[in-house]
């Protein structure tokens, strides 16, 4: 299949973001990897353009094999190191001590405390000592998501840059893309999952429903960021 004009130039404007945004931050800059199509697409631009970007992933504890399979591919394909955050495990310990191992479903707040122990504190540590951070969100992803900027500053993670190369991207160029190059995909997206996160907060979306209905799906659309990504 050949490269439509469109691709081409919704390439070169992700490129254009992503080396404005690290000449912005003037220092190191991480990609957040959760190995979604999107971050796969990320990895593979900067790898074509020669831009140095180093990855860095969130392990909660609680994601699919099939994700682990996607970072192993990668390493395989592109030679990246990723360096991996866990939670700690004395909080991890506790929360499944005192709550269970489901205590997300109970409310919100459970959900928060879960996703802040598991994602939010490993994020912090991640990104200590960044200039910048790059994500793969896209502003047609959710209503929590529809202002979303190419470059701004994160002030939840002390003003630092970051950068959101794909927010013009739909899902069907995003899917184009990264099947034009043949690369990495998580096996679930074969079995209706749309967006993917922990393996008990994530499940396959029925035909017409909206493509993040399966992350968090006993909770409504607004609320459903996780910690890593509020404003
Ligand atoms: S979430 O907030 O709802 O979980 P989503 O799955 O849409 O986020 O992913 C948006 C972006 O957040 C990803 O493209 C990636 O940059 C970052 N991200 C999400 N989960 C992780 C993770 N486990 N490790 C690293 N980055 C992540
Ligand atoms: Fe916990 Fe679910 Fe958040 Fe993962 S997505 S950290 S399992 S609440």
């Amino acid at each position: 299949m050949p490269v439509t004009n469109a691709e081409a130039s919704l390439v070169a404007s992700s490129i254009e973001i992503l080396t404005t945004g690290i000449a912005a931050a003037n220092g190191p800059v991480w990609l957040a990897c959760s190995f979604s199509l999107e971050d796969v697409a990320i990895i593979d631009m900067a790898h074509s353009a020669g831009i140095p970007l180093g990855l860095f992933a969130l392990d909660t504890g609680r994601l699919n094999e099939e994700t682990y399979e996607v970072a192993d591919a990668l390493v395989n394909r592109y030679g990246v190191r990723i360096d991996w955050y866990f939670p700690k495990h004395g909080a991890v310990e506790h929360l499944e001590r005192t709550d269970g191992l489901f205590s997300f479903r109970d409310s919100l707040e459970k959900r928060h405390v879960c996703c802040g122990i598991r994602k939010v504190e490993p994020l912090s540590r991640a990104l200590h000592g960044a200039s910048g951070w790059v994500t793969g969100m896209r502003r047609e992803q959710s209503v929590t998501r529809s202002d979303l900027v190419a470059i701004g500053t994160d002030d939840l993670q002390g003003g630092i840059i970051k950068i959101n190369p794909l927010l013009e991207w739909s899902e069907e160029q995003v899917v184009a893309y990264t099947e034009r190059g043949s690369l990495p995909k998580n096996r679930l997206y074969g079995r209706g999952y749309r967006s993917i996160g922990c393996a008990p907060c994530t499940r396959a979306v029925e035909i017409g429903e909206d493509a993040r209905a399966g992350r968090w799906w006993w909770e409504n659309p607004e609320h459903k960021e996780c910690g890593l990504h509020r404003r």
